[in-house]
């Protein structure tokens, strides 16, 4: 009797199995690259459980190769950061699933399997938001300071960064307007260092930074904006002591001046008149 249920339970799994088989269950489905910062994880979604997955990658049309790091692995994502290597290639993923009760001795190329849009990270990774100062060099005039982001990429032992991997296709753009005014203005940087200038004296503004990467196609070119950092500002009520002493001097003076020309000219006035009476008088009538 137990070994007719054996048969029984086996018999009603193989039928299951083969059931999902014909079902396209096992293959990945919505297959995305996500990437930012250069580190790039492609990601599926599967409906069928105990699947493990093995990912195949290709370049340029080229052979499938292995990726260590994901050889029948049983997360639906994988990191294939260290693989994609040159960055500016367009490559292919091909992602396999074997369920735990298919034969190992099965050949990949039988297996379920999905193949991912092709993908340039080069030219399509996301940047994330920078980091930058600004600082006064003088009452017209800021530089911007912004730091590159780090990629998750190590070389030689070091960090690199995005400016490492895009080098002079990088730029930044600054968008800057006055604080309190919407009108922006925005400049394009050639370095992570930018020099803006043609500021009103004493005014606050407010700055925000993206990386721009003019080499890329035009929906990649930007990357995240900034958060926004605003100067401080001098408006012209709050003159500092120095311009309200010189502008009671200049406006003493003036006083003192007028004054004078005044007094000046009514003593010459009376003069002229009081010769003008002496003569009069003194003419013979
Ligand atoms: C880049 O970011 C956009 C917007 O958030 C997103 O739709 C896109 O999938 C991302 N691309 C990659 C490759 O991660
Ligand atoms: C998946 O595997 C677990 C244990 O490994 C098992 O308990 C479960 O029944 C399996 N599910 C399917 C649908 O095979
Ligand atoms: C720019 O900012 C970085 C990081 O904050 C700092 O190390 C560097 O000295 C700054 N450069 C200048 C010229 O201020």
């Amino acid at each position: 009797m137990a070994s007719l249920k054996t048969v029984l339970y086996l018999g009603v799994c193989m039928i299951t199995w083969i059931a999902t088989t014909a079902d396209d269950n096992f293959v990945p489905k919505a297959v995305h690259w996500m990437s930012l910062d250069f580190k790039t994880i492609l990601t599926w979604t599967t409906t069928a459980p105990n699947c493990t997955y093995t990912v195949l990658y290709s370049w340029d049309d080229g052979d499938w190769m292995d990726c260590h790091d994901c050889n029948e692995v049983s997360e639906s994502e994988c990191d294939l950061t260290n693989y994609l290597i040159p960055y500016d290639r367009t490559y292919s993923a091909d992602i396999k699933a074997r369920h735990v009760t298919m034969d190992h001795i099965d050949d990949l190329g039988d297996l379920p399997h999905t193949f991912s849009r092709q993908f340039n990270p080069y030219k399509e990774s996301n940047i994330s938001a920078v980091e930058f100062t600004v600082e006064a060099v003088d009452e017209s005039k800021v530089t911007v300071n912004i730091t590159n982001p780090l990629t998750s990429i190590h070389k030689h032992g070091k960090q690199l960064s995005i400016r490492d991997i895009l080098k002079n296709d990088l730029q930044y753009k600054i968008s800057y307007h006055k604080s309190g005014s919407t009108g922006k203005k925005e400049i394009i940087s050639e370095s992570s260092m930018a020099e803006v200038s043609e500021l009103d004296a004493g005014q606050s503004y407010c700055f925000m930074v993206a990386a721009y990467i003019p080499s890329r196609p035009k929906t990649t070119q930007q990357g995240a904006w900034s958060k926004q950092y605003c100067t401080r500002g001098h408006p012209a009520h709050e003159l500092s002591l120095g311009a309200w002493v010189g502008t009671v001097f200049i406006l003493l003076t003036v006083l003192i001046i007028i004054v004078t020309v005044t007094v000046l000219c009514c003593r010459c006035c009376q003069q002229r008149s009081k010769i003008l009476h002496t003569s009069q008088s003194s003419a013979p009538v």
